[in-house]
């Protein structure tokens, strides 16, 4: 496969990392509007072409496939292009800032035919991959009740830096600047890790959404802080079960921790990925008399990268799709209806007023 790479951050050095690592990969160009990057980053991986436009990249034409890791709002317009052009597309998550986009973008990917994936990074986490295995294959009963969390502690600790000075956390705190807060930046990480994991779709939502105060007036320099730094969902998933579904940057002693636990009628799991790796743990059969909890051990699984390389040579479309990234952001979508209207809505009969795109930032709701 010959490869593009759109947006040459900070993301961008980890996929490429991954991708040079698969037999058969080459990264044949890459591009970005800030020149200082491009340079930085092409030298360090040795990529000839450079291009500060994806205009002229898709005009010289010679790659197979493009790695979209520029920021959110750039997903969708870049996309349509690299589509329009016939070529396969790896796009970061959130696939686009609202439904409507994300849905466009679906449209034209399944029309045109290429292969369109979305990088749902925790989808590498083995003992998830396991986890979903046994509950198809039946060997939790019926699922009745899920929990799942995404924790992290950057508002409190500064081991990722410090956010009170620095851009590239202020711009996370602020919808001015295009954020949606933590619903948006991880929402979609931990609404897929429960319902990858639990094997069903979330079918309803109801959210409440928080920002606390954090600086004199809510505001440093230009960033009004009033993204969302909590949020609470309550889901109905489409196989009846219930659950709960949260995130928070106020998570002290927690970098960057996700936890699922999905309860059965014949048994229990729970996977928590952290920072320094991944467990499952299980409640089977006379366990469950004495709640004692079992490590389970799994291999790895191939990683989004490696799935999406084999999926452009042998032109079989692999999982995440565009399609339900889509699906997934309609959840957010409505997750900042429900906290705008307080009330419960129904994904199936969600319609457009539902979603669009002035309802999507959400209301300033500063709790001093
Ligand atoms: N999957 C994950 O776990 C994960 C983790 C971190 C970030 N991300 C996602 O990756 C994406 C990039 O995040 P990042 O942290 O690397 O951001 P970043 O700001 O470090 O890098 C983005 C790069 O894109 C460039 N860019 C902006 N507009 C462009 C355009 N029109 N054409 C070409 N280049 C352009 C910028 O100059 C910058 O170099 C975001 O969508 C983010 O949500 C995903």
């Amino acid at each position: 496969m010959r490869l593009l790479v759109l947006g040459t951050g900070t993301m961008a050095k980890n996929q490429v990392t991954n991708f040079l690592a698969i037999k058969g990969v080459k990264v044949v160009g890459a591009v970005d509007t800030d020149p200082a990057r491009l340079a930085e980053f092409a030298d360090h991986f040795d990529i000839e072409k450079r291009f500060h436009t994806l205009e002229e990249a898709i005009a010289w034409g010679e790659f197979d496939a493009a790695t979209n890791v520029t920021p959110d709002r750039i997903h969708h317009a870049t996309s349509l292009a690299l589509i329009s052009a016939g070529k396969h597309v790896f796009c970061e998550k959130p696939l686009a800032e609202n439904y409507a986009e994300a849905l466009e973008m679906t449209e034209a990917a399944e029309a045109a035919g290429v292969i369109n994936m979305v990088n749902l990074t925790y989808r590498n986490v083995a003992p998830l991959q396991r986890a979903r295995e046994m509950v198809l294959a039946g060997e939790l009963g019926t699922v009745r009740h899920v929990e799942a969390s995404y924790l992290q502690s950057w508002l409190v600790s500064r081991a990722w830096g410090d956010w009170r000075t620095e851009s590239r956390w202020l711009w996370r705190l602020s919808t001015g600047h295009g954020s949606n807060g933590v619903l948006g930046d991880v929402g979609i990480h931990i609404l897929d890790f429960a319902a990858y994991g639990a094997a069903t779709d979330i079918d309803h939502v109801f959210a409440r959404l928080k920002t606390f105060n954090k600086a004199p007036g809510g505001q440093i320099g230009e960033y009004l802080l009033d993204a969302n730094d909590s949020f609470t969902m309550s889901v109905d998933f489409a196989n009846g079960a219930l659950g709960v579904i949260h995130a928070t940057r106020w998570a002290t002693g927690h970098l960057n921790e996700l936890k699922l636990r999905i309860y059965g009628e014949k048994g229990s799991l729970e996977v928590i990925h952290r920072l320094d790796g991944s467990e499952l743990r299980g409640c089977f059969g006379e366990d469950i008399e004495t709640a004692t909890w079992r490590d389970i051990n799994v291999p790895a699984v191939p990683t989004n990268y490696q799935r999406f390389a084999e999926a452009v040579r042998t032109g079989k479309q692999d999982d995440p799709t565009f399609r339900h990234a889509a699906n997934l952001q309609k959840v957010i979508d409505l997750a900042i209806v429900s906290e705008k209207e307080r009330r419960e809505l129904n994904l199936l009969e969600a319609s457009e007023q539902d979603s669009p795109a002035e309802k999507r930032i959400p209301p300033l709701t500063v709790v001093v």
